[in-house]
């Protein structure tokens, strides 16, 4: 129903619930391109037919809108609410999972979070991530980098991000103004990498804006188990982005943000191996294992499988892939 030049109001017809989305999808397609106008036509009709389903009130409405605005009003370029957002409710987790059909053999995603940032400095295999101020106790982060076929994959690039020992990253940190628990490094020519940095612990995602307000409404934890992240990229390669999560975490179950999967869950394991210490020069910290006390540090171990760009595939643009 849209009125052309000179045609009379009288032809108006009005609009109902029965007839309002279809008219809605005709105006809002009209663009060239067909995957947006796919996008549209079915993000229109969802809503819609949500609306329409719960018989939404205009209160409710009011009250979904004022939320919406407050996700917006706490984003800044450090805090990506909206993001955070999509998180909470597993659309990103979703996202992920569409997009990481899996190819056999390859190591699997997981989400990217709000933490990653592109200010990671590049260092040298064997270097430290970490600031010497910094809480934690250290851990040797190394593994190697594979195609499918088990072949190494030289000068990969591998960007690591964790938290401290404290459980914040450093741009939650008031007083950050340097990266830290971050850094890239280049695989070695047998596809290995490896570098100094911490044991990561459970921390809560950020709950003092909007998302907190639906999670305590939802009645549901914060805390994400502990982990490392790892995106890992080259030009032959579809870039990997994923996380490796501590198996002794109690959040392993109900991670909030539903990044953890069975084939990424790793143990952070304590070693007094001295001759490795020295290998990699790190200095070993005295702490109580069990009721021992016990002089050594962290190791993790984690190989990674990534996916030759050759084998990607189409986008729908009606119910077919093209
Ligand atoms: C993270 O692991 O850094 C993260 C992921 C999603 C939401 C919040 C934090
Ligand atoms: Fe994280």
């Amino acid at each position: 129903m849209s009125l052309k030049t000179g045609e009379s109001s009288s032809n108006i017809e009005d609009l109902t619930i029965g007839n309002l989305t279809a008219h809605v999808i005709q105006m809002s397609t009209k663009g060239e391109d067909s995957r947006v106008k796919y996008l549209t036509a079915k993000l229109i009709q969802h809503l819609h037919d949500f609306v329409r389903d719960v018989e939404l009130q205009t209160d409710e409405w009011e009250v979904a809108w004022q939320f919406l605005t407050r996700i917006g009003q706490t984003c800044t370029p450090e805090r990506q609410e909206f993001v955070l957002l999509s998180d909470v409710l597993g659309v990103s987790a979703l996202v992920d999972a569409i997009n990481s059909k899996q190819t056999s053999g390859a190591t699997e995603s997981s989400v990217l979070g709000p933490f990653f940032s592109d200010t990671a400095k590049v260092f040298e295999n064997g270097e430290s991530i970490t600031s010497n101020s910094i809480a934690g106790e250290p851990m040797l982060i190394r593994g190697a980098v594979l195609d499918t076929a088990g072949k190494p994959i030289p000068r990969a690039l591998v960007d690591i991000w964790e938290t401290d020992g404290n459980g914040f990253y450093d741009m939650q940190d008031v007083e950050y103004n340097e990266p830290d628990c971050r850094g890239k490094f280049f695989t070695d020519t047998s596809g290995k990498f490896y570098l100094k940095g911490v044991k990561p612990v459970d921390y809560p995602i950020p709950n003092d804006g909007p998302v907190g307000e639906i999670l305590q409404l939802f009645n549901r934890d914060w805390y994400r188990p502990a982990h490392v992240h790892y995106m890992i990229m080259h030009p032959e390669y579809e870039k990997l982005v994923t996380a490796v999560y501590s198996r002794e975490s109690k959040y392993i179950i109900e991670d909030p943000v539903f990044g953890t999967k069975k084939s990424l869950v790793v143990d952070f394991v304590w070693t007094q191996d001295e001759a490795l210490a020295k290998t990699y020069g790190i200095s070993p910290i005295e702490r109580i294992m069990g009721s021992e006390k016990s002089r050594g540090f962290w190791l993790l171990e984690r190989d990674f499988v990534l996916v030759s760009k050759k084998s990607k595939g189409g986008r729908k643009i009606n119910d077919t892939v093209v």
